[in-house]
């Protein structure tokens, strides 16, 4: 029998050009390479909601570095796909679109809008593609909307205790934060996005525990410098010109922004109070080292890539996840935080 071998003939200067463009924007699509890849492929997309945080940046290194590992161990090829979603839940939507159309195997969505999960757990259920949130939490209600949907992250308000507990222990050990010797504990906080758990959480359980404790506190001011390091310079430059040294203590629901606030008390030449953050960022961890950040909460970023990492390859090998990662109601992995102060710095950034 005859093959009819069709040949579509463009011009060479115009399949020249379809090549080049095809080539140009093969590589901005999010997807999971099905085609060019074995069938024995394990293809995984992993949605930030944006690439331009430290913590999450930290989350995407530590998964693929994981995963090369992964391959040098076994027999699986592994194809990592990570789309960058610049903080816009509908760019999001259209990569996760792309992640099923391409045909992935697994994916882990950090979701720009929690409020936007429902529309996504839909769309992998109807694919039938495990859907991993990390990260940002969707409410109860949504990860039990289909029985492959999960979350894996750190309980928001076991770090606000944690920071919280930094703080009472440095205080009651130090009669000189006291800056004005009232016995009152004025601070300002730096809160994360609005809306996030962990920013609300973290506020929320920080202060609490100081209060427990038995701790008089005054806040000063509060406000939103959305995680971001510059943010939180320009807002403490301007607390600073209304409170100046009247400042002792700067809560930051992260890292960023704690280093943020000590740009700007360094930057007015102004002695640091006492400034705690979340996260236990690299950068943050040498200013525990150098002393100008007093203490960090470590949030899991290996550990929240391990567990997402584990029950991928639970779920793609058919296996009982419950069997290689600790579930909990079936839908839930969490990571436990813990305190950095100078004393144990070791443990957490070794050379120190
Ligand atoms: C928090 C983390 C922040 C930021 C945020 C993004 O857990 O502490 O630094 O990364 O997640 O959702
Ligand atoms: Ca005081």
């Amino acid at each position: 029998m005859n093959r009819i071998t069709r040949s579509y003939s463009f011009p060479l200067p115009i399949r020249l050009l379809l090549l080049t463009l095809a080539v140009a924007v093969l590589p901005l699509l999010p997807g999971c390479g099905r085609g060019q890849e074995e069938e024995s492929t394990l293809r995984i997309g992993v949605a930030l909601y944006t690439q331009d945080d430290t913590f999450i940046a930290t989350i995407a290194q530590e998964l693929e570095r994981m995963a090369q590992e992964e391959e040098a161990e076994g027999e699986i090829k592994i194809n990592l796909s990570i789309a960058d979603g610049r903080s816009n839940q509908t760019t999001q939507l259209d990569q996760v679109d792309q992640f099923i159309s391409r045909g992935c195997d697994v994916m882990c969505v950090n979701i720009v809008d929690r409020t936007a999960a429902a529309v996504l757990i839909d769309k992998a259920e109807e694919a039938d593609i495990p859907l991993i949130f990390f990260n940002r939490q969707p409410v109860l209600e949504d990860i039990q909307r289909w029985e492959k949907t999960y979350y894996v992250g750190a309980r928001a308000e076991e770090g606000g205790v944690l920071q919280g507990q930094i703080v009472v222990d440095a205080w009651l050990s130090n009669p000189d934060l006291d800056r004005n010797g009232d016995g009152v504990l004025q601070y300002v906080m730096l809160e994360g996005e609005p809306g996030h758990q962990d920013a609300m959480l973290r506020t929320e359980y920080a202060v609490k525990t100081l209060t427990q404790a038995g701790i008089e506190v005054e806040k000063l001011v509060s406000g939103t410098a959305n995680w971001k390091r510059g943010q939180a310079m320009t807002k403490t430059l301007q607390w600073l010109d209304e409170f100046g040294d009247g400042i002792e203590v700067v809560f930051a629901n992260n890292d960023d922004m704690a280093l943020g606030a000590i740009d700007a008390f360094l930057e007015t030449g102004r002695s640091l109070p006492l400034v705690v953050g979340v996260d236990a960022t690299t950068p943050a961890l040498e200013a525990v080292a150098d002393g100008t950040l007093y203490g960090t909460v470590h949030n899991d970023a290996g550990g929240i890539s391990r567990a997402m990492l584990d029950l991928i390859l639970a779920l793609t090998s058919g296996e009982d996840p419950a069997q290689r990662v600790e579930l909990e109601e079936e839908h839930y992995i969490w990571l436990p935080y813990q305190q950095v102060t100078g004393s144990n710095l070791e443990d957490f950034y070794p050379g120190a």
